[in-house]
C-alpha cells in the first residue's frame, strides 16, 4: 500500500445540500420492491442459472411477495429470451406482478426486448445507460450532451415501439448508470430530457432508477444525492424514485435505508445480496430491519431457512454463516454472558410480561422467521452454567436446580476446554450423566423397602460397598431422612440432605423421573448428587448415592 494514498486516490466532492432533510426523519412505511436476482444476481454468478433454475427462482420471489421482478436482460442472450417466453406463454406470472427486462439504448436491443414481452399482463420496461465521468470518458469516449442524445434515442426508441404490445400494461423506467458517480445536475439533465420524451404524469408514473452502480461514497452522500435529485428534479409527482445499491464499501444497506428517508419511493435489490463485485443490496435485511421497527415490510420470509436453500441450490452461492438474519450463526450466542442475557430474556418474553420484544441479543424473534429457538445458544469454552443448563433443558427436559448449575457449568466448561471445540447438547447430557447419574463407586443400590406406620417411616436398604453387600436400616419422617438416619446407625460417615428437587423427564407410565439432592457431610461441604429411576423414592435414594460417591476421590 502507498505511504501517502492521497498521492493516487481523491476524496469524493460532497453534494452541497446545506438544509439537507433526511437526517431528521424517521422511515414510517416499507418501499416498493423489485427483485433484481433475475437479472443483476444471474449476471454475476460463475455459472449463471439455466432456465429451470431461473423459474425456481422465480416462483420463490413470488411466493415471498415480490411483486416486481426484473426477470432478465432478454436481448442478451437465448436464454434469457426464452425465459422470458416460457414466463409469459405458460402464465407464470400472477396477474398482479411486473416482470421487469433491462435494455441498453441501442435499436436492435431494443427490438428483441420489446419481442420478448409480447403477450405479457404488466411489463416494466427498463432502459438505461451510464453517465459518470469515467464513463463518459473511457467507455464512450463522448460528451455531455452525446451521452444525453444517448438516452433520449434510446427513450424515443422505446416509445416508438410501445404499440407491439397491445394488451400488456407498460411501465417506463430510465437508470442514468453510475449515478451516484454522475454530477447531480447531470443526472438531473438527462433524467428529465428522458421525462421529456416519456411524458410521464402523476397518474402514470415513471420509474427513475439512481443507482449506486459502485459504491464510491459513504451512505450520507448518496442520501444528499437522492435528496438533491427529489427536491430539484421537474414533476417529482410524475416520479417512482427507485434505489439501487451495490456493497462495494460494505454500506449497501446503509445507503438504501437512508436513501429511503431521503424521499426514495422503491428499492432494487436481490436476496442475500448477491450481485456484481461484492454484491447488490440485500433485500431481506433492509426488509428485516423495517420489520424489527414494526413496519410491515410486505414481503414475506417467515420461512428464511427454505429460501435460503432455493438461494443457494440455484445460484450456487453460500449464505455466510454471519450474514445478518439467514446466516448458521445469527441466533447464536457462544459467550457465557450473552446466553445466560438470552435465557432470561426469553423467559421473561415467554411469561408474557412485555407487550414489546425486547430480548438482549435478539433483534427479532427468530421463530418470526422460521428460525429457532434451540439454535440460539451452543455451547463451548466461552460459554457459561446458563448456556449449559438452557441446552440439557431445551433438549433433554433436565431442569437444573440453580445451585447444581452453578456446580456443573464449571466441570462442563473444563471439559469443553479440553475438547478445544463447540459440544452438542447430546455431549453434555453424556458428561452430566457420567458426572452425577452414572456415579456407582464405591456405593451402589441393589434394593430399597419402606414401610411406614403412624407418621414414621421405616426403611432398609440394600446396598453394596466397593462391591461387598451392606444392609442399613433407618426409620424418619420420611423415606429419605430414614436413609440418612440408617447411614447413621451403621456408624458411617454422617452427612445432612440441604437441598432436594425432582421432576419427570418425559410423559407416560415409563417415563423417568429425575432427582437432585444436595448433601453436606462431615466437613460442611455441600455436593450434589442425581439419580433416574422410573419410580421416584428409587430415584432419590440413586440421588443420595450419586452425591456420596461423589465425595470420595
Ligand atoms: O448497478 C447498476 O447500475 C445496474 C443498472 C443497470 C441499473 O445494475
Ligand atoms: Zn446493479
Amino acid at each position: 500500500m502507498l505511504k501517502n494514498p492521497a498521492d493516487k486516490y481523491r476524496p469524493f466532492p460532497p453534494v452541497d445540500l446545506p438544509d439537507r432533510q433526511w437526517p431528521g426523519r424517521v422511515l414510517t412505511h416499507a418501499p416498493l420492491w423489485c427483485s433484481v436476482d433475475l437479472r443483476d444476481g444471474n449476471q454475476a454468478l460463475a455459472m449463471p442459472m439455466n432456465v429451470s433454475q431461473k423459474l425456481e427462482l422465480f416462483q420463490t420471489l413470488v411466493k415471498c411477495g415480490f411483486k416486481e421482478i426484473e426477470v432478465g436482460f432478454p436481448s442478451a442472450s437465448n436464454t434469457e429470451f426464452a425465459f422470458n417466453r416460457r414466463l409469459i406463454e405458460e402464465g407464470r406470472a400472477p396477474d398482479d406482478v411486473w416482470l421487469q427486462v433491462l435494455v441498453q439504448a441501442r435499436e436492435e436491443l431494443i427490438d428483441k426486448t420489446i419481442e420478448s414481452l409480447v403477450g405479457a399482463r404488466k411489463a416494466i420496461i427498463h432502459l438505461y445507460n451510464s453517465t459518470s465521468p469515467a464513463q463518459r470518458r473511457v467507455v464512450f469516449n463522448m460528451s455531455r450532451e452525446q451521452i444525453l442524445q444517448v438516452a433520449v434515442r434510446g427513450a424515443q426508441m422505446v416509445k416508438d415501439r410501445l404499440s407491439r404490445l397491445r394488451g400488456t400494461e407498460v411501465r417506463l423506467q430510465y437508470s442514468p448508470e453510475s449515478f451516484s458517480a454522475t454530477e447531480v445536475d447531470f443526472a438531473r439533465e438527462v433524467s428529465e430530457a428522458v421525462m421529456d420524451v416519456w411524458q410521464p404524469t402523476p397518474d402514470r408514473r415513471m420509474i427513475l432508477n439512481l443507482p449506486d452502480t459502485v459504491e464510491v461514497a459513504m451512505p450520507n452522500v448518496y442520501a444528499d444525492q437522492i435528496e438533491w435529485m427529489c427536491r430539484n428534479i421537474r414533476n417529482r409527482d410524475s416520479l417512482i424514485i427507485s434505489l439501487h445499491t451495490h456493497n462495494d464499501r460494505c454500506t449497501g444497506v446503509a445507503a438504501t435505508e437512508l436513501g429511503l428517508l431521503a424521499g426514495a419511493d422503491r428499492v432494487e435489490g436481490t436476496l442475500f445480496g448477491n450481485g456484481e463485485r461484492t454484491g447488490n443490496l440485500d433485500i431481506i435485511t433492509v426488509a428485516l430491519n423495517c420489520y424489527m421497527h414494526g413496519i410491515d415490510p410486505r414481503l414475506d420470509f417467515s420461512d428464511l431457512n427454505a429460501i435460503r436453500e432455493v438461494y443457494e441450490r440455484c445460484t450456487g452461492m453460500t449464505v455466510p454463516a454471519r450474514h445478518p438474519y439467514g446466516g448458521e450463526f445469527v441466533f447464536t450466542a457462544f459467550s457465557g454472558s450473552h446466553q445466560d442475557a438470552i435465557k432470561k430474556g426469553l423467559a421473561e418474553w415467554k411469561s408474557g410480561s412485555q407487550t414489546h420484544w425486547d430480548v438482549p441479543y435478539l433483534t427479532i424473534d427468530p421463530a418470526d422467521i422460521g428460525r429457532e429457538y434451540r439454535e440460539v445458544i451452543r455451547v463451548n469454552s466461552q460459554s457459561g452454567k446458563g448456556g449449559v443448563a438452557y441446552l440439557l433443558e431445551s433438549q433433554f427436559g433436565i431442569a437444573l436446580p440453580k445451585d447444581l448449575q452453578r456446580e456443573f457449568g464449571p466441570i462442563a466448561n473444563d471439559a469443553v476446554d479440553r475438547l478445544g471445540r463447540e459440544v452438542t447438547g447430546l455431549e453434555l447430557k453424556t458428561m452430566f450423566w457420567r458426572e452425577y447419574v452414572e456415579r456407582l463407586h464405591p456405593w451402589q443400590l441393589e434394593s430399597f423397602a419402606t414401610e411406614s406406620r403412624d407418621g414414621v417411616v421405616n426403611c432398609r436398604a440394600q446396598l453394596l460397598r466397593s462391591g461387598e453387600p451392606v444392609e442399613l436400616q433407618g426409620r424418619g419422617n420420611g423415606p429419605l431422612a430414614a436413609l440418612v438416619h440408617g447411614f447413621g446407625q451403621a456408624g458411617l460417615p454422617r452427612f445432612e440432605i440441604t437441598s432436594y428437587s425432582e421432576h419427570a423427564l418425559g410423559a407416560g407410565e415409563e417415563a423417568a423421573a429425575i432427582a437432585y439432592i444436595q448433601i453436606k457431610d462431615h466437613t460442611g461441604r455441600p455436593r450434589w448428587g442425581v439419580g433416574v429411576d422410573t419410580n421416584l423414592e428409587l430415584a432419590s435414594v440413586r440421588a443420595v448415592l450419586s452425591a456420596l460417591n461423589r465425595g470420595v476421590a
